[in-house]
């Protein structure tokens, strides 16, 4: 850990030059610059930490058993391990739930809207949004912020996190659990450790051949999963324009009416089936795959792509989506390497895990998602 020193102590002097009094600590290293923060919502320690227990707080939903936590695990780098969501109500969505890792980077949220552009505004739709119901809560606004305000902790956190408008409302709450989300940095995988600090035996020496394949033209997994979070969506504090990358990788022929992609919302046919490319960063640990779970490993997303696409024809599909040949060693090896991506120190870091204790009400009666048997 000795190598974040330097860095952190960098940043704690550029806080201090800002005169802030309570600056937040970016936990990045040198080469990874910030994500954008807008300007009305500036990130502060206390912040960030009134979104962390919020975004753990069952008493958010309407009956007190949902969090943005029930769907969104840490260990799981904030899936759940459902093919589809499960809100209140056990009501079933239709959308796999994507991992929280390094969200303030995408210019572009969720998995087919290029106009969901804030954390801000995104928290509304798990709160409030009733196509599926997630957490219930439309309607029943003034008894959640009036539950939140006897709270012992919040009595002191709002007022901390906003002294000029201390109560919990949704101006207060969205912009907490955005805070919360910004700090959700995941940039230190073995393979970082290989790639960016040089160690040479941080991964093995199959991940290091899934590597090279993974770079190879036979494959082509790096054009669309490109760059330092493996997608073609990123915007950081210092990107003149937002990358943004929706593309059909054929897994349906048509696509289903209820999913049918980046066209649901553009209605051009072009974009039919095109969804957001996601981050392979954590991504061993955030099975199933694909925008509806519809894969369950990552030896059948493998499969998939070797057949160019598990519904081939499609006539919208992706030219870089053209099948391969490939034998069972070297997608064992490509494999090896996605695993190389799993930053074991943010599934269990301290810092962004459940702050509620045993047996409160924030927490006793939420749900989350099974964990696998250890
Ligand atoms: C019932 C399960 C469920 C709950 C509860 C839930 N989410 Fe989600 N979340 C999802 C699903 C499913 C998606 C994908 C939605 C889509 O693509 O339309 C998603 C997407 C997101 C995204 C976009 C991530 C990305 O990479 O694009 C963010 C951010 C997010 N949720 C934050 C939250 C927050 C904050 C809360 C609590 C206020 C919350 N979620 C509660 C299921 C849930
Ligand atoms: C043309 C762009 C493109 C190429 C090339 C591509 N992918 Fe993807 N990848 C995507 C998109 C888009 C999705 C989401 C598709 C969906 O849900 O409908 C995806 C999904 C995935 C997922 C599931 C991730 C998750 O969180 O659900 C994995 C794993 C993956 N790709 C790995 C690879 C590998 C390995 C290769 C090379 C063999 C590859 N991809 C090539 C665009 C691409």
């Amino acid at each position: 850990m000795l190598r974040w020193v330097i860095p952190a102590a960098a940043m704690i002097l550029a806080g201090a030059i800002g005169a802030s009094a309570d600056p937040y600590v970016w936990p990045l290293p040198a080469w990874m610059p910030r994500p954008p923060v807008p300007a009305d919502n500036p990130m502060s320690a206390a912040k960030v930490d009134l979104g962390r227990h919020l975004f753990y707080d069952a008493r958010l939903s309407r009956d007190g058993t949902v969090a943005c936590a029930s769907c969104h695990d840490q260990a799981r780098a904030f899936t759940d391990g459902r093919a589809r969501a499960i809100g209140i109500d056990s009501i079933a969505g239709l959308k796999n739930a994507p991992g929280l890792a390094n969200a303030g980077y995408f210019p572009a949220l969720t998995w087919a809207n290029p106009h969901m552009s804030s954390l801000e505004f995104q928290a509304l739709v798990p709160l409030f949004g009733e196509n599926p119901e997630e957490m219930g809560s439309v309607g029943h606004e003034e008894e959640i912020f009036a539950r939140l305000s006897v709270d012992t902790y919040y009595a002191a956190a709002f007022p901390a996190a906003f002294p000029d408008h201390p109560a919990p409302d949704l101006y207060t709450i969205t912009r907490a659990l955005a805070a919360f989300q910004r700090s959700l940095i995941s940039v230190d995988s073995p393979y970082d450790r290989y790639k960016y600090w040089g160690e040479a035996d941080a991964i093995s020496d199959a991940a290091k051949r899934g590597e090279e394949l993974f770079f190879d033209h036979r494959f082509e997994c790096y054009h669309c999963h490109q760059g330092i979070l493996f997608t073609d969506n990123l915007q950081t504090a210092r990107s003149a324009e937002p990358e943004i990358g929706f593309h059909n990788t054929g897994l349906y022929d048509p696509y289903p009416a209820a999913l049918p992609g980046l066209i649901e919302i553009t209605g051009r046919p072009e974009d039919a089936g095109r969804f957001r490319t996601p981050s392979l960063r954590n991504v061993a640990v955030t099975a199933p795959y694909m925008h509806d779970g519809s894969i369950p490993d990552l030896r059948g997303v493998l499969a998939h792509y070797a057949g160019a696409g598990r519904a081939p024809g499609h006539p919208m599909k992706d030219g870089m989506i053209a099948g391969f040949t490939a034998t069972d060693a070297e997608i064992t090896d490509i494999i090896a390497f996605l695993e190389s991506l799993t930053d074991q120190g943010f599934l269990t870091n301290p810092a962004t895990s459940d702050p509620w204790p045993e047996g409160h009400a924030a927490r006793s009666r939420r749900m989350m998602p099974p964990r696998e048997a250890k």
